[in-house]
């Protein structure tokens, strides 16, 4: 087995799970790099909903899926929303947390509360064995923070409910992303919490 780095083993996370025709969340579209991998992983009969409060990121990721757009519903909302649009069971979901690379407004991030409801949330609608992965990062303003409540409340997970890993490599420079992983380990509607 490789060593990867953050990003690349988040989708790999993704990739063991997803089969053809299943639904699936990119919870931050950003560029879109995430949803063209995840549209290409659930094929003609899937789905990816792809959720951004920014129109500039729908935009760049739309452009990103060129004909792969068919594939995917652009949801220029906050995840935490998700499930006012997707009312059938996902297979996956993936968050990269932070802000929009190359976009004009850095201060736009992602943030613990709505970050945290919309997890609580896609565990509920992840069917059994499904899996989240969210790439967290601590070098911006406000997203050391962020990590810490993440971390302080997907360790509150009871272990029947919710298999919990966290990932990272210790020797990169410049501040890079952490991985959370989650695997839904019996079906349920809400996760319990130990505390
Ligand atoms: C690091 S970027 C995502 C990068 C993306 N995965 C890619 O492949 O390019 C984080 C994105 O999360 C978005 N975001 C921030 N808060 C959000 C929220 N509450 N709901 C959905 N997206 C949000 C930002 O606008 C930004 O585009």
């Amino acid at each position: 087995m490789k060593i990867l780095r953050v990003l690349p083993f988040a989708r790999q996370v993704l990739a063991e799970t997803i089969k053809p025709g299943e639904l699936v969340v990119d919870a931050t579209a950003g560029n879109g790099v995430d949803t063209l991998f995840l549209a290409e992983h659930v094929g003609e009969k899937g789905h990816v909903y792809a959720f951004d409060i920014q129109k500039a990121a729908l935009e760049s990721t739309a452009e990103r899926l060129g004909e792969l757009t068919s594939r995917v519903s652009l949801i220029l909302d906050s995840h935490d929303n998700v499930q006012k649009y997707v009312n059938k069971p996902i297979s996956g979901a993936i968050f990269n947390l932070g802000y929009l690379p190359h976009g004009i407004d850095s201060s736009i991030v992602t943030k613990p509360e709505t970050t945290i409801k919309a997890v609580h949330t896609l565990l509920g609608m992840l069917r059994k064995s499904g899996t989240i992965a969210i790439s967290v990062y601590t070098g911006h303003d406000g997203g050391k923070t962020e990590g810490d409540a993440l971390l302080d409340y997907v360790k509150t997970l009871h272990q029947a409910d919710v298999n919990v890993a966290k990932y990272e490599v210790l020797n990169q420079q410049n501040n890079p992303p952490f991985l959370i992983a989650l695997e839904k380990m019996r079906a349920f509607e809400e996760p319990r919490l130990t505390k």
